[in-house]
């Protein structure tokens, strides 16, 4: 499928690094609910390493999976007005830059629940207060790579409280919230989940500052 698009300049950056993000700006004929949008096969930019921003003294920590950008430019304006601490999940085995080649290792881990191997430090998250977890909706719940941080290491998120952000394509939250809620429970974990989540269409994330705002105050 050609990418026809408005030209988008991404001039927000992540823990110091340029965003890519290929379905900003393409008009709703075109960006078809995010049917068919690429990746470079590195989750998120070849060009990039794996965002981490770790301070000593944050009180709070986004942690995010994002395959083609939007919801890594999400993270980064979230991160920009809270100042929190940033951390990317990577997977051992990057999803291919293909959509349809995805949406098809996608479909065989749900069926089989077979979640990606992660391949990232994950640091002692004591220091945190607040976790904002963010990721894009795949098959109307949590991306698997989201899956299989909280199998892995939702121990760490106890007392926590959790603010799940997201970009999708256009057919909203489905049950991604109450996932996390499940994964944490079934592993004994009592962390406050907020209920309601930033949800934006992932071709307009750059124009989504206003609702950003909005929600971040709407925490407090
Ligand atoms: C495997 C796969 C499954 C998807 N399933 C859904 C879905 O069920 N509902 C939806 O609204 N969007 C769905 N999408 C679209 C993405 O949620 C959307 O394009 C999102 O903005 C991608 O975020 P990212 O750029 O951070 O990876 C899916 C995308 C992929 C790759």
């Amino acid at each position: 499928m050609a990418l026809v698009k408005r030209n988008v300049q991404i001039t927000d950056k992540i823990a110091g690094q340029s965003i890519q993000a290929p379905q900003l700006g393409m008009p709703a004929v075109q960006w078809r609910n995010g049917y068919g949008v690429p990746s470079d096969g590195q989750d998120t930019n070849s060009k990039n390493k794996p965002a981490r921003l770790l301070t000593r003294n944050a009180k709070e920590i986004i942690i995010y999976f994002s395959r083609s950008g939007s919801t890594e430019l999400l993270a980064a304006k979230i991160a920009k007005i809270t100042g929190a601490d940033v951390l990317e999940i990577v997977v051992d085995k990057p999803y291919p830059g293909n959509y349809r080649q995805t949406l098809s290792r996608a479909n065989f881990e749900r069926q089989t629940e077979s979640y990606p191997e992660l391949k990232m430090a994950v640091p002692n998250l004591d220091q945190y207060e607040c976790v904002y977890l963010g990721f894009p909706i795949w098959a109307m719940t949590l991306a698997h790579p989201m899956t299989a941080f909280l199998f892995d290491y939702g121990n760490q998120l106890k007392q926590k409280q959790i603010i799940p952000f997201m970009s999708e394509g256009g057919y909203g939250q489905g049950n991604s919230v109450q996932q996390i809620s499940q994964i944490l429970r079934q592993r004994g974990v009592k962390a406050d989940i907020f209920p309601r989540p930033l949800v934006i269409d992932g071709n307009k994330v750059d124009r989504a500052d206003y609702q950003i705002e909005r929600w971040l105050k709407s925490l407090n």
